[in-house]
């Protein structure tokens, strides 16, 4: 049976890998992205993905954007909330713009997208939802204290919302990501992110295909008994 996916920030990074991934597995996707339409067109062309564009941080977007996907595509079977950004810096240093823009996009994301599509996959009995958090939001990373604090309430959220999802055929995971070779972790300097690399125990970044391939398989039918669940993928760097 064909699933629909929406992968939110779908177009580049670990979310274009998704994106492919679940292409690659027969679903028709749909990759959002924030801004980008430049790199979102680039992505059209390469991988015949439509993108469709809408911040996940505001919630009537979501609910529109979701609702023309729906009417365009089909019903969503699948959402991976994948969009997220950085804006670090010591507390200190941080403001509350860095603080709540880090909020609204990267855990009210996920509330946003969840409202959008849980209620219907729950009436027709069958869906996924995959949260991508971070080691940071498990561990803590110096600097981080908006990031990690959204990405462990990606962790939170995941198993709050499994729990409302499993009596009908709607699991609900979380992979936490390390340190993957994309845009993002390429903004982090090259020294501090030297020392970070140095801790991974399998010795290097991970590349954005091996996180797909987990998602990939959290969506599959194979599935359908993992919820609530977070798989880290993260070269050895936090291993609890
Ligand atoms: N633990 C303890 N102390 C640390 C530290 C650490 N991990 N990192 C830095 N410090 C110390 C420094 O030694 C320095 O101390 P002194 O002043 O005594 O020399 C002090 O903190 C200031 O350090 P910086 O010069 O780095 O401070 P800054 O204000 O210029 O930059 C920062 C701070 C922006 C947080 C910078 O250190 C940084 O970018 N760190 C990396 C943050 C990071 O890992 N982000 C991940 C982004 S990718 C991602 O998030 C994806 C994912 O899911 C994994």
């Amino acid at each position: 049976m064909t699933r629909v996916a929406v992968v939110t920030g779908g177009t580049r990074g670990i979310g274009e890998a998704i994106s492919l991934a679940l292409k690659e597995q027969g679903c028709i996707v749909a990759a959002n992205y924030a801004g980008n339409d430049e790199k979102a067109r680039a992505f059209t062309d390469r991988t015949g993905i439509q993108a469709f564009r809408w911040d996940v941080a505001d919630h009537d977007a979501c609910l529109v954007g979701c609702a023309q996907i729906a009417e365009t595509l089909g019903p969503i079977d699948i959402v991976i909330n994948n969009a997220g950004i950085t804006r670090d810096g010591v507390l200190a240093k941080m403001s509350f713009d860095d603080w709540n823009e880090v909020m609204r996009t990267n855990l009210g994301g996920c509330f946003n997208m969840a409202k959008a599509t849980f209620g219907d996959m729950r009436a027709r009995g069958w869906g996924r939802i995959v949260n991508i958090g971070s080691v940071n939001g498990q561990a803590g990373q110096y600097g981080q204290v908006n990031y990690a604090a959204a990405k462990s309430g990606i962790h939170g959220f995941t198993k709050a919302l499994a729990q409302e999802g499993a009596k009908y055929g709607v699991t609900v995971n979380a992979i936490a990501p390390g340190y993957v070779d994309t845009d993002m972790v390429a903004a982090v300097p090259a020294a501090v992110l030297e020392k970070i690399v140095g801790k991974i125990p399998v010795g290097r970044l991970g590349q954005a295909a091996e996180i797909a391939r987990g998602v990939g398989f959290l969506c599959s039918d194979h599935a359908a008994f993992i919820t609530g669940s977070t798989l880290s993928i993260n070269g050895g760097q936090h291993m609890y």
